[in-house]
């Protein structure tokens, strides 16, 4: 007979696995930027409302079709409904995207913690990132010109996370992340207090707490607030739905909800304070407004910060604590995506733990490793986060929900099976918001995306490179979502349809 599925063995280390899952790199260099270019102080009004109006709601939601169905996302899919299995190889392919390139922002990361200490940048942050240390090509496309200081800490992030995802979900999964998530923290908050202590800091803090009123006026401030939190909550992606079938049977779901969701929101704001005490220091020290040197993504993390690193007293303690916690926050959240591709290859197959981890993870790793330690990474990285991460899981969680409540009325289902669990109950609004509102904010935000990325080049890359690596890639998992999904399954494989019908 086949193993029986292994769960967490408390709440307490799924609670923990779970905002591992959910603090990732988009709370520290994502919304720190998304908020104050929406309106600052008074983008707090959309965030709350995105948050209690979308984002726990589908949190409920995955949690609910994970622990109901306790299967992986393909599997949890089909028990829900034969014809659903598809939805679940597509959030299966999104984690797949996300995960071969992730590494690699990690891996940068690790060697920015170095280079912290030994200021290699001089006094070109710019510069030394894109030509001494990725040396990118001029031209986007696809070159297998190796860079060496890329490839090798990228090959160190693959092993580690191997060796944790072998080990399973108690002794591997859990235990990394009941020792990093702690750590991530304690490191985090010392980043944050060191930053409130530069001159300049309360300019920086101004300058991201000051509402702008008339915001709340812009449907794309409304859109930004909801988008952020589909992201940061990594919900409709299958990652709640396979760590929730972890769960033990008897388990408050909207209890841990709750938790993961403010820790996660939590951790966002106290980034924000952070990432805007620095940067008043760096506006101050370099005479530019605070609205000059503000930005997000790649570029506050490897060109403002280290521009900060290099001018800010014990400058190499803050990039060592900053970069630390790219590492910790960004690892947590590779091993979670990759968590789901694993599980689903488990359950189709009916493979044991160890077989299923090394068969996925290592093809995943040398695609990985191929791709993005070359001079032309970070275009791909670039277009297939802006299109697979920002577009395709907005696509994916449109559809997730139309077909969950409209297409095959679960929703009163899964609201039973939340209620029969759980200390918070969920009325009928929850099935409003979860088949009307979100699917309405996710249609209009997809419409905008549509628009946007079909009416100019993106970042102005070649035709061909959006097309093959954007909209093809975008449009390849959903042909590859049905594909998968009509392999049969396998003799060994966990599918006891009838048990969950
Ligand atoms: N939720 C994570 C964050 O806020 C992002 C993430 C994306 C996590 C994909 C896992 C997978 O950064
Ligand atoms: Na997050």
């Amino acid at each position: 007979a086949p193993a029986r599925r292994e769960t967490f063995s408390s709440r307490r280390l799924f609670i923990l696995s779970a905002i591992g899952s959910a603090v990732g790199l988009g709370n520290i260099w994502r919304f720190p930027y998304v908020a104050y270019e929406n309106g600052g102080g008074a983008f707090l009004i959309p965030y709350l409302v995105a948050l209690l109006c979308a984002g726990i709601p589908l949190l409920f939601l995955d949690y609910s079709i994970g622990h109901r169905f306790r299967g992986s996302a393909p599997l949890a899919y089909r028990r829900l409904h034969r014809a659903a299995e598809p939805i679940g190889w597509w959030q299966v392919l999104i984690c797949f995207v996300i995960a071969v390139y992730y590494a690699a922002i990690i891996a940068w990361a690790a060697m920015y913690a170095w280079f912290s200490i030994t200021q290699a940048w001089g006094d070109d942050a710019e510069g030394f990132f894109f030509n001494n240390y990725l040396h990118t090509a001029d031209q986007a496309g696809l070159s297998f010109d190796f860079v060496s200081s890329v490839f090798f800490p990228m090959l160190a992030v693959w092993i580690v996370t191997i060796v944790i995802m072998v080990a399973g979900v108690n002794k591997g999964i859990s235990r990394a992340n009941a020792v990093i998530l702690p750590l991530l923290v304690v490191m985090f908050v010392i980043l944050v207090v060191q930053s409130l202590f530069l001159d300049g800091a309360m300019e920086g803090l101004n300058a991201f707490f000051t509402p702008n009123w008339d915001s709340l006026q812009n449907p794309g401030v409304w859109a930004a607030a909801f988008g952020h939190i589909f992201f940061s909550l990594s919900v409709a992606f299958g990652i709640m739905v396979t760590y929730s079938s972890y769960l033990k049977r008897k388990t408050d779901l909207t209890g841990s909800g709750m938790v993961v969701a403010f820790a996660n929101s939590g951790f966002e704001i106290l980034a924000g304070i952070g990432v805007f005490a620095a940067l008043g220091f760096m506006s101050v020290a370099s005479g530019q407004a605070v609205d000059e040197v503000a930005s997000g993504g790649i570029g506050l993390a490897f060109v403002a910060f280290p521009t900060i690193v290099s001018e800010a007293p014990f400058g190499a303690v803050l990039g060592v604590l900053f970069f630390g916690s790219l590492v910790f926050a960004g690892l947590t959240s590779l091993i979670s995506i990759l968590e789901v591709i694993v599980a689903a290859f488990q359950d189709k197959l009916g493979w044991s733990r160890k077989a299923a981890t090394l068969v996925v993870t290592i093809p995943i790793a040398l695609i990985s490793l191929i791709l993005f330690p070359t001079t032309t990474g970070i275009h791909l990285l670039d277009t297939s986060d802006a299109f697979v991460n920002q577009f395709g899981i907005l696509a994916c969680a449109l559809v997730t929900v139309i077909v969950v409540s409209a297409g095959l009325g679960s929703l009163p289902r899964l609201q039973k099976h939340l209620n029969r669990t759980s200390t918070v109950k969920m009325g009928a609004g929850w099935r409003i918001l979860v088949g009307g509102i979100v699917p309405v904010a996710l249609g209009y935000m997809l419409i905008n995306e549509i628009q946007t990325k079909s009416s100019e080049q993106y970042s102005g890359y070649p035709a061909w490179f959006n097309g093959v690596f954007g909209w093809g890639m975008a449009g390849a998992l959903i042909v590859g979502a049905v594909l998968l999904s009509l392999i049969p399954w396998g003799e060994k494989s966990k599918l006891k349809d009838a048990e969950y019908e």
